[in-house]
């Protein structure tokens, strides 16, 4: 599977031997929403693409669809043609018949002397109808405009997102962490004249300015061409000036400020065309420029709500904690679309899980009675970490557990089954992207075994499938990884890159097309870039990217768009960044770097290479380690062997070396990187995480 010159994580991938099947606890499947035994056939290959209908009908339309797919410009799929809707209608309106005093959120400031705030459907649909009209009457924004959202955990975010679903308009979230020039990057993209931020917001005990990131990122968008015309700016504490960075005036405004000319306002929901984009996320890719995923309304939402109900077996009267960042696909479906559009009530979290201390996850799941928690296993590994018998001091009981984001090793997975779980939640370890809208792979949690390790068989009308790299199908039990694949369209899947079709189809069609000029979506497998086993059991088995992206902490960060950024360091001559194991965050990024003639600080340009980098993507791309090396090994070619200083830095075999253009230099970086030890950067003790990104 390895190409030359390429780092793939799966090059690295733990390997353990398979595990015992659990199975899920009765109290747990006498409850579920998805026990019909047949479900499989229902989603069968034989009832393909009318399966989906029955996630469609969870939805209320405007007008009903007449055709469930259409495959006649693949791979540009189309789902429920003919249909109109609105998301935030579905999310929020059709609820308040008879559950406009439930909680939608529960807001948990990070500071626990700060009160709690319960957010009911009503009040979501006040907010959400006043700040709709100050996009539309005070923005001047229609149908189709794009905004950039770069907001942290806070109820305004949300609000904001339903605002613009409630409008047609296209929303783009960029999470908080990231950095204002990474913002302002994705802003000129997809040619946002609007960003919404807010002023700060607390975590690890202290108030973060984030405004001060709104300049950049103007500055940024700018110089890419695209002038951001409005900033609004969402107080933490509204009327309060917490800010040490100025509004610029005639561009910034408060939002509470703008609302009071907008109170009681009414905006009805503009109903939306199946086809029409919901939103956009962008993620990493190959190339150094992050791309931008355009998820469907009809499609989209149909999957997440269908997912949620089956998989997270979401019920109204349920408590459900997603630990993630909305600025991240997962908090999309999974905090937002999905759990909203069952009326479900969830818990937003501000902070970090461990402030002030590990036990602060478990407080809350007591205090509000959660009984579904959802994170990833970065979070898991460092909760364990820090307090290993935290969880057992509290009283709560998980029916459900979610794991999302990266492969997690089965040690990690029993303590979150034994002791996090307390032996009565199933759990479901879900395997899917960005790209992706929704779950992929995943037990069905009150059908199937668990098997840690594992994600598990294929998702409800999803058909995976492992190619080798010629395209020939690897059966299962043949105990070789390949690539794995998705034989189908299914209705949550991006529709394309923004405005880049080409790079759509080349990423993830091209690599196993059967014939790019046939109109029958089996001719079309979905490449995922992930490497894959499949045992006799049909228990898939994810082992990492196959291609130059890491994933840290369960977030994706491209090894190019690193590399640039070390490249504006004015000293460095050459750039390589691999992936490293980490035994909290799965994987964490090492750079390499060769210096220009004549230069010899190498500690002064260490850290400038980390600011660098923390300064244009986000501190989540903080390096482990900044090696600077005489050369960069290279292939006769000129090309950078990446796979070999992977191979260094993780401490396995380089392999044949001969062959390359400077092979001693092989020898010379292994002594240098395992000899001497590497430049750790060092974290400090505000360091902590939530889902594990680095602030
Ligand atoms: O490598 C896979 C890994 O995360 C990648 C997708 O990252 P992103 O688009 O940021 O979406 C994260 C939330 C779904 C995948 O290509 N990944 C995701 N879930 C799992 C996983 N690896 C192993 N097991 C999982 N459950």
């Amino acid at each position: 599977m390895a190409t030359v010159g390429r780092t793939q994580t799966t090059d690295i991938a733990v390997h353990w031997k398979e595990e015992e099947y659990i199975h899920p606890p009765a109290g747990f499947v006498g409850q579920a929403n998805l026990v019909d035994p047949v479900a499989d056939e229902r989603f069968s290959e034989k009832h393909f693409p009318e399966c989906f209908r029955e996630y469609a009908d969870m939805l209320s339309w405007d007008r009903y669809w007449h055709t469930t797919l259409d495959t006649s410009t693949p791979p540009f799929w189309k789902w429920f043609s003919g249909g109109t809707l609105n998301a935030c209608y579905n999310c929020v309106d059709r609820h308040l018949d008879r559950h406009k005093n439930k909680a939608a959120f529960i807001f948990v400031p990070e500071s626990e002397t700060e009160p709690t705030y319960t957010l009911t459907y009503q009040e979501l649909f006040t907010r959400v109808n006043e700040v709709a009209a100050v996009l539309r009457d005070f923005c001047g924004l229609h149908a189709g405009d794009r905004v950039t959202i770069h907001m942290p955990m806070i109820l305004e975010l949300p609000i904001t997102m339903l605002a613009c679903a409630r409008l047609g308009i296209i929303h783009s979230v960029v999470f908080g962490g990231f950095s204002g020039e990474a913002a302002g990057l994705r802003a000129a993209d997809s040619e946002s004249r609007v960003m919404i931020y807010a002023d700060g917001y607390y975590r690890n005990g202290k108030l973060v300015e984030h405004k001060a990131s709104a300049d950049l990122a103007v500055e940024c968008a700018g110089h890419e061409g695209q002038k951001i015309e409005k900033v609004l700016v969402w107080r933490r504490h509204p009327g309060q000036e917490l800010l040490t960075t100025p509004m610029v005036q005639g561009r910034d405004y408060y939002m509470d400020e703008l609302l009071k000319g907008y109170k009681r306002a009414k905006v009805a929901p503009v109903s939306m065309d199946a086809e029409a984009p919901l939103f956009l996320m962008y993620t990493s890719g190959t190339t150094g420029k992050p791309k931008g995923c355009q998820h469907r309304t009809g499609g989209y939402l149909a999957y997440v709500t269908g997912t949620s109900k089956y998989y997270q077996d979401i019920h109204p009267e349920d408590v459900y904690w997603c630990m993630a960042d909305i600025g991240w696909i997962t908090g999309h479906s999974y905090i937002v679309y999905g759990p909203l559009a069952l009326g479900a009530t969830s818990i937003i979290y501000e902070g970090v899980p461990n402030y002030p201390d590990a036990g602060r996850p478990w407080r809350i799941a007591e205090r509000f009675d959660v009984n579904i928690f959802h994170t990833s296993p970065t979070a898991i590994r460092m909760l364990r970490k820090a307090g290993p018998n935290e969880p057992v001091k509290y009283d709560y009981h998980f029916k459900h557990m979610t794991t999302v984001g990266e492969p997690i090793e089965p040690e990690t997975w029993r303590w979150y089954y034994d002791v996090v779980g307390k032996r009565e939640a199933v759990i479901v370890d879900t395997w899917w992207q960005t790209e992706t809208g929704g779950f992929l792979c995943t037990t069905k949690p009150a059908l199937d075994p668990m098997k840690a390790g594992s994600t598990g068989p294929a998702a409800l009308g999803i058909y995976p499938v492992i190619y080798d790299e010629a395209g020939k199908e690897l059966p299962p039990g043949l105990e070789r990884a390949g690539n794995i694949c998705i034989r189908n369209p299914w209705p949550g899947i991006m529709q394309t890159i923004w405005k880049d079709n080409d790079r759509f189809v080349r990423q993830y069609y091209q690599k196993y097309c059967k014939d790019p000029k046939s109109t029958d979506w089996r001719d079309w497998p979905y490449f995922a870039a992930d490497g894959a086993v499949l045992p006799p059991d049909g228990y898939y088995r994810i082992l990492g990217r196959v291609d130059d992206v890491i994933n840290v902490a369960g977030h994706r960060l491209g090894t190019k768009e690193i590399e640039s950024a070390c490249l504006t360091v004015p000293h460095v001559a050459e750039a390589a960044v691999v992936p490293v194991v980490d035994e909290i965050k799965g994987r964490m990024p090492v750079i390499y770097v060769a210096l220009k003639p004549g230069v010899s600080d190498g500690r002064q340009v260490t850290d400038q290479i980390v600011t660098t980098v923390e300064t244009m993507i986000g501190k989540i791309a903080r390096p482990k380690a900044v090696h600077v090396v005489p050369d960069l090994p290279k292939t006769r070619s000129g090309k950078i062997m990446r796979r070999i200083l992977a191979a260094i830095s993780n401490t396995m075999d380089t392999g044949d070396v001969t062959t390359l253009a400077n092979p001693e230099i092989v020898e010379q970086i292994r002594q240098q990187v395992q000899g001497e030890g590497p430049v750790v950067m060092q974290e400090g003790p505000e360091d902590v995480k939530r889902f594990g990104e680095q602030e």
